[in-house]
């Protein structure tokens, strides 16, 4: 069963997306860690964030590798390991420039689809459930206030020492939202058949439930 999760930034997708994964025992994979992986490829070699040909044609078939570990999945690409790197400041400001490109967008739907054929996959994104697997049996549209997905994130900077201030996180998310959602391809939309969850007053586990529930259902329809 192919599962697609999609929302705006810091809605939560990543965390509920493993956890459901690693509850099922299927497969899971964080698209945004690939647009972020590809983001940071280009600011390392000083690519011009606007010019798609010179990024495809720097990353090639270079592929993005998930690799489990014991503190959980770890993303490497020309043998370093970038799980942190992807994570910085300098990176998410930058990945809408790079995930807005459509040849970009393309290399990247083309590499999810080979991932997802035929397995059992958690899929967390913008576009999976309208574009990358428009066929998944299950959709979820994961949303929260701007307000509490600042707070998430100011709690989730602080364990990793990072001091940006609630108002400058709630501001940047705002932008990251318009820009995922106001870009030509595939921009951040709820698709027709996604079931909607607002995590803004829910617990990780409240999500979790609320989603293996529309997974049994849809199951009972199978
Ligand atoms: O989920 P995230 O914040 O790690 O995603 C990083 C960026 O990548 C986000 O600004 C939008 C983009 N993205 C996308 O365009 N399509 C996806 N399927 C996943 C992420």
């Amino acid at each position: 069963m192919q599962i697609a999760i999609d929302g705006p930034a810091s809605a939560g997708k990543s965390t509920i997306a493993k956890l459901l994964a690693k509850q099922m025992h299927y497969i899971y994979l964080d698209t945004g860690a690939m647009y972020r992986a590809v983001t940071w490829w280009a600011l390392k070699q000083h690519l011009p964030l606007n010019d798609e040909q010179q990024i495809l044609q720097s990353l090639g078939t270079e592929p993005i590798e998930f690799v489990p570990a014991a503190d959980g999945q770890h993303v490497r690409m020309f043998g370093t390991d970038i799980t942190t790197a992807i994570r910085s400041e300098e990176v998410t400001n930058n990945v809408s420039q790079v995930s807005a490109l459509p040849g970009v967008r393309a290399e990247m739907t083309k590499r999810q689809r080979q991932i997802a054929a035929g397995q059992n996959i958690v899929m967390d994104g913008r576009d999976i459930g309208t574009t990358v697997l428009p066929q998944a049996a299950v959709k979820i549209f994961m949303v929260a206030s701007v307000a509490e997905r600042a707070k998430r994130r100011f709690k989730d900077n602080a364990e990793k020492g990072i001091t940006v201030p609630l108002a400058t996180l709630a501001q940047e998310i705002a932008e990251r939202d318009y820009k995922d959602s106001h870009r030509a391809q595939s921009p951040l939309k709820k698709a027709a058949d996604a079931v909607e969850i607002d995590t803004t007053h829910l617990t990780i586990p409240q999500v979790v439930d609320a989603i293996v529930a529309v997974i049994n259902e849809k199951k009972q329809h199978m």
